[in-house]
């Protein structure tokens, strides 16, 4: 078969492409596919469904579409991810963020903002692709923050992310494991945490997009609660007295988290929805 001359046809074919791989939202993603190689909006496409694209965009719309196909996530082909009015640029050393995580930064916001200081000092532990740090950068202008991890590749994009953002004046990444024992006074006022909390035992029956994702991202040890109760424990070495911990975790462990930070001491433990309904955050004043 020949190839589409137009939007509509690229479109068709691609979607058919996709459906046939098992890839969910086959249409949306093509959408996003060519959207991105045409420079355009999403929006926009279908009203132009008659344009000519041409042989060049064509294929490089084709080299997306197989690489989607072999259920590489959209934002790994796209090479990024809108993240709370931030363009986060994403590789295979990093999560993909995702749309709860906006939560946990609007959270985060609202208890840094409760504590009236005039500059704040943020942690943000297991920093990824910096999308929590940045996002808090811009929400809180008179905040300084700290952007962690143990993965090289995960703190150069962070880098990276901060400078295209603006806020890299603001953002400091630095390699620090959050299971190394922590020395002096605790400094932070805040600090935010998107650890991996998947239960080892579980990444394996994940969907392949997710699979593609760093395990060092995802596995939270055999109960899935390693990195949670490592932060807990840590919290007051590392946030001064009267501070917050801001925390997202996975559905259906809201109790074992409130546990946890009870259990390390800390103060006026709540747990929050998500979009969804399902308890996946916690705030509490260390
Ligand atoms: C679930 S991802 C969250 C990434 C990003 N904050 C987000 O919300 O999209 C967890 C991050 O924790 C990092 N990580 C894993 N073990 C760590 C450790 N011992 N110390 C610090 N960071 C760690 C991983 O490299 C990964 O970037």
């Amino acid at each position: 078969m020949s190839d589409p001359k137009t939007v509509a046809g690229w479109l068709a074919k691609a979607e058919a492409y996709l459906i046939g791989r098992g890839v969910p939202e086959a249409s949306a993603n093509a959408e996003f596919l060519l959207a991105e190689v045409l420079g355009t909006g999403r929006g926009r496409l279908r009203a132009e469904g008659a344009q000519v694209v041409s042989e060049r965009n064509g294929l490089h719309f084709w080299t997306f579409v197989r690489k989607r196909g072999k259920r590489v996530p959209l934002a790994y082909v796209l090479g990024w991810q809108p993240f709370a009015g931030c363009r986060i640029e994403v590789n295979e050393a990093v999560l993909v963020p995702r749309p709860e995580t906006e939560e946990l930064v609007e959270l985060a916001a609202r208890e840094a903002e409760a504590m009236k200081l005039p500059r704040l000092h943020v942690v943000d532990v297991g920093t990824g692709s910096g999308c929590v740090a940045i996002a808090l950068a811009k929400r809180l202008p008179g905040a300084q923050l700290y952007a962690t991890d143990v993965s090289p590749a995960a703190l150069k994009l962070a880098q990276d992310n901060a400078v295209a953002n603006h806020v890299s004046q603001r953002v400091r990444v630095l390699r620090e494991d959050l299971f190394k024992p922590r020395a002096g006074a605790p400094w932070a006022d805040l600090a935010v945490s998107n650890p991996p909390y998947i239960p080892t035992a579980e990444v394996d029956k994940l969907e392949p997009e997710v699979l593609k994702e760093p395990r060092l991202a995802l596995d939270g040890g055999p109960d899935g609660l390693e990195h949670l109760r490592a932060i807990a424990g840590d919290a007051k070495r590392l946030v001064k007295p009267g501070g917050r911990l801001v925390l997202e975790f996975g559905a259906g462990q809201a109790e074992s988290v409130q546990r946890l930070l009870l259990e390390a001491g800390l103060a006026s433990v709540r747990i929050y929805k998500d979009f969804q309904g399902q308890e996946r955050l916690a705030a509490a004043v260390v």
